[in-house]
């Protein structure tokens, strides 16, 4: 973000939370964290992804770097409890900015119980009720990273005017100009870090804001990649294995997925079906691009990847590459053994467009593609 003092410019950079991904990855997330560490921030806010790798590892994480963190409703069940200070104030010119962190209570209900213990959030209304006064007392002008969404961030800035600036996350809005509830205004770049978000205030000499401008900036080939930073996501990416640390996912094992061959002996006509069909390629399709070993496209392109006994790389799991029998089928154990066997669940509509996302798989009608399926 991009603030103007008097008669200057000064930039402030900041961001509001989910620097990881969802996926437990101590060693993608340090990669990551050296990265927005490079980038040089000048606050940063959390989000509940970026608890992923458990409280321990990001406050851990977080120190060594010596990362601008602000948390204002999340503490950790053990230790000291903290994980950063709740907000910060960053003189820019002649211009106090405080900056505050806040994550919505609700954002963590996808998070597993195991990883719940170890964070204690708390209502951001509550917080900012206690917080508010004294940043503002030490402040000239009040931002709030805040991961909640847009709802939440406008409901905010009504329950709080004097709040400048919401920079949001967490619900994958993609504001290509910023929103105004009364006299704040909320921005917010969108998921996937496929925008970067540029507003440019101008303030005036009581301090307030006379005007602005405000865009989103696509991360996209016309940026030049930084080489150090792309010689570490490389060799991040050379050593596929360990990408996902067994149990610790957000969904259960169903069974010990066991691949198309041990279907084939049974169902021959569905085997062959199968293995003539774009599924039975869609690894190949990465290797194709290169991204073989990128976590980000095998959950769609392999069979059970992100389970504990599904496709974790090519050496370990050969037989589980692809978009096989299991992933649409959803087996339980005792199929084929023993009898009675189990039943298999019905395939749904949403098994499909699981991976057929409007994102992936624009135009995706599954009336029509489920005909090109059937075997
Ligand atoms: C030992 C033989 C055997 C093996 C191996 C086997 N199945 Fe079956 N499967 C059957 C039989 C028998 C039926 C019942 C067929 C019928 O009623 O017409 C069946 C039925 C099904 C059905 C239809 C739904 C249902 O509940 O009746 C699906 C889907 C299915 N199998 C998928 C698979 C998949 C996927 C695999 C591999 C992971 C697999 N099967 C392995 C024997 C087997
Ligand atoms: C695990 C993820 C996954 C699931 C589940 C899945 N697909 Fe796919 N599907 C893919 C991928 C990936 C491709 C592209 C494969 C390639 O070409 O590399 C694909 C390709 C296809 C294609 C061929 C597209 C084309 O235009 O040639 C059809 C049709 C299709 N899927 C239909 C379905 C239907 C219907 C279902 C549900 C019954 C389904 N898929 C479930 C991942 C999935
Ligand atoms: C959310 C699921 C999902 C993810 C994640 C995903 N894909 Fe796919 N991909 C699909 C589906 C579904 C299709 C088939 C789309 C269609 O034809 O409608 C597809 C198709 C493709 C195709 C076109 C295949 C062809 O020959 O037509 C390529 C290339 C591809 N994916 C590469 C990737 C890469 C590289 C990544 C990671 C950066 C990735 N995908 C991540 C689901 C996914
Ligand atoms: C892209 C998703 C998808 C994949 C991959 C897939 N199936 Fe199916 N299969 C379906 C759908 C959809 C049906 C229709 C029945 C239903 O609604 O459950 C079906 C039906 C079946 C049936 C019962 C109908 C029949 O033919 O008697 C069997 C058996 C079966 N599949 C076995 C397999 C086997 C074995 C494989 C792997 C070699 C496989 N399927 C791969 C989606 C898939």
């Amino acid at each position: 973000m991009r603030e103007l003092g008097v008669g200057q410019a000064h930039t402030l950079t900041v961001d509001a939370g989910d620097l990881l991904g969802w996926r437990p990855d101590v060693r993608r997330h340090e990669t990551l964290l050296d990265g927005i560490r490079q980038i040089g921030y000048d606050v940063i806010g959390l989000g509940d992804n970026d608890f992923v790798d458990g409280a321990p590892f990001l406050s851990d994480a977080i120190r060594m770097r010596k990362l601008p963190v602000v948390a204002a409703n999340i503490a950790m069940t053990a230790n000291s409890g903290e994980i950063a200070p709740p907000y910060r104030i960053v003189k820019k010119g002649g211009l106090r900015i405080g900056v505050i962190g806040l994550v919505s209570v609700e954002s963590f209900r996808t998070m597993p119980p195991s990883r719940m213990k170890e964070i204690a959030p708390t209502d951001p209304a509550e917080t900012l009720r206690r917080l508010l006064p004294d940043v503002r007392k030490k402040s000239d002008i009040v931002i709030l990273l805040s991961h909640g969404g847009v709802m939440r961030d406008r409901e905010l800035a009504r329950q709080f005017p004097g709040i400048a600036v919401i920079v949001g996350s967490h619900d994958r809005h993609i504001l290509h100009t910023p929103i105004r509830e009364g006299e704040t205004l909320i921005v917010q770049a969108g998921p996937n870090g496929a925008y970067t978000g540029e507003l440019i205030l101008e303030i005036d000499r009581n301090k307030r804001i006379r005007d602005y401008r405000g865009r989103l900036i696509p991360i996209d080939e016309h940026i030049t990649p930084d080489l150090a930073l792309q010689r570490r996501i490389d060799a991040y990416y050379e050593t596929p294995t360990g990408l996902v640390r067994q149990g610790a996912l957000h969904t259960p094992d169903r069974t010990p997925f066991q691949g198309a061959k041990s279907c084939q002996p049974c169902h021959q006509d569905a085997y062959l079906q199968w293995k003539a069909s774009r599924h039975a390629h869609a690894f190949e399709t990465l290797v194709l691009e290169n991204k073989n070993t990128h976590p980000e496209c095998l959950g769609c392109h392999t069979t059970g990847f992100g389970q504990p006994s599904g496709y974790r790389d090519t050496a370990s799991t050969p037989h589980l590459s692809d978009v096989q029998c299991e992933a649409c089928h959803r087996m339980t154990a005792g199929h084929d053994f023993p009898l009675p066997r189990n039943p298999v669940p019905p395939v749904t509509p949403e098994v499909c467009t699981g991976c057929h996302t409007p994102s992936q798989s624009p135009g995706f009608r599954y009336e029509e593609a489920l005909s090109h399926v059937k075997h």
